[in-house]
């Protein structure tokens, strides 16, 4: 039998999907004790790698891998959700536009939104029709409005520490985020069976969790 392929989100998603992988029957062994390494085998069902969120949809596409789990933060900028089989109930957390005390949601002067997600931020001030400049930082985002580099932000809320400890409060929510399972289209078709048996163990063990 052919191993479905698997492109796991490195880092925060990879840690919180581990267990549920584990519960579902899945041999995570070397994900476990995974030092350097990046791809795993120890299933003789799948093939496990690990990559950039940015790049699962990446494979996905291009038909290396049949399936990705990766956060809908990541789908939505990528304006690609049309592949999303199953949701999983880790990664939950919300996007929100953030900023100072100081910062007045109605000035007058054309606002300039630091984030790392220019599309969700382009489409949420289109929604509202509102025209705002946008400046694409990679991370660190609540600095931008401490430090003068922008009016406001837009970035992912979790636990609320970040803006907490940086004095920063919550103007609007945009969205819901949570991790997803996302499936090549044309894998679908081939390996249908397989996929069945993956999704089904999947969410009965997330449910464990949920
Ligand atoms: C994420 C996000 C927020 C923070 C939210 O940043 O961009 O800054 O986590 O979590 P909280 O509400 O629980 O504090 P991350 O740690 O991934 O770092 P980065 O933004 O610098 O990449
Ligand atoms: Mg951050």
């Amino acid at each position: 039998m052919v191993p479905i392929k698997i492109a796991l989100t490195k880092g925060r998603t990879e840690e919180q999907v581990l267990p549920i992988l584990e519960a579902s029957g899945i041999d995570c062994q070397g994900l476990r004790n995974k030092r350097r390494r990046l791809i795993f085998k120890e299933d003789p069902r799948y093939e496990i790698i690990l990559v950039k969120g940015p790049d699962v949809l990446t494979y996905l596409n291009s038909g290396a891998v049949q399936v990705g789990i990766v956060g809908s933060d990541i789908l939505a900028e990528q304006r690609n959700s049309q592949y999303a089989m199953l949701d999983l109930s880790v990664g939950k957390c919300r996007f929100v536009l953030a900023s100072t005390e100081a910062f007045d949601p109605h000035q007058q002067r054309r606002k300039i939104i630091a984030t790392k997600y220019p599309n969700i931020t382009k489409d949420y001030f289109q929604r509202i029709g509102e025209d705002v400049e946008i400046v694409k930082i990679e991370g660190s985002v609540e600095l931008a409005p401490l430090v003068g580099l922008a009016d406001a932000i837009v970035d992912i809320v979790e636990t609320g520490n970040t803006l907490r400890e940086n004095n920063l409060r919550i103007y609007a929510k945009l969205m819901q985020v949570n991790t997803k399972l996302v499936v090549n289209r044309l894998a679908l078709k081939q390996f249908r069976p397989q996929l069945r048996v993956l999704m089904t163990n999947l969410q009965r063990a997330d449910a464990k969790f949920a």
